[in-house]
């Protein structure tokens, strides 16, 4: 499994959809951003799009990983390997909003994701069709955010 930062173009629409029904705020969002992919041979099978929303506050606007190859590690792998990528380049904070249960919620809370906010009536009123799982409908978002440590170049020259 290889890791890489691409551009956002080359991540497949039928992987970003996985994570993210809405077609056209996805490409709202895939303008200016970061891609990162999860290739395996020539297939990406492992999305992810993150971009600025401050001065150096980031937000994970879409992560997937297709259904074929999930819960074998690859989300984690790609999960980690953003928040690596973001931290090289001067981010130190990250928010994301997901879902109020389910293994997402638990898959980001794993690597040091903490609960910011609660978005009531979030998948109410921004989804057309009922968004379940496990038997219950989504309704409110949470709003999840990471600090990172700083990253530390080694000095150059001695
Ligand atoms: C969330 C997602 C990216 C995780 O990718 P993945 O490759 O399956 O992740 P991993 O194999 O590293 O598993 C991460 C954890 O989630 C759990 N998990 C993954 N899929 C699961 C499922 N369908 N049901 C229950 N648990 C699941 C794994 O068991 C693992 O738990 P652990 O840390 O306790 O071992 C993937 O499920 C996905 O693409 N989902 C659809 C899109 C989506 O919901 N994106 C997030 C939007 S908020």
């Amino acid at each position: 499994m290889e890791y890489h930062e691409v551009d956002t173009g080359e991540l497949p629409m039928a992987l970003l959809l996985e994570a993210d029904p809405a077609k056209q705020r996805i490409d709202a969002y895939l303008a200016g951003s970061w891609g990162f992919a999860a290739r395996e041979g020539n297939e990406v099978i492992g999305a992810c799009v993150a971009g600025l929303i401050g001065e150096r506050t980031a937000e994970i606007f879409n992560i997937a990983v297709a259904p074929s190859h999930q819960q074998r590690g690859i989300g984690s792998g790609l999960l980690h390997f953003v928040l690596t990528s973001l931290a090289g380049k001067g981010v130190y904070r990250i928010e994301l909003g997901t879902g109020s249960f389910g293994h997402q919620l638990t898959y980001y809370q794993r690597h040091g994701f903490r609960v910011d906010a609660v978005v009531k009536d979030h998948f109410l009123t921004h989804y057309p069709e009922p968004l379940m799982e496990h038997g219950i409908q989504h309704k409110d978002m949470l709003r999840l955010s990471l600090t990172l440590e700083p990253t530390i170049s080694a000095p150059s020259g001695e």
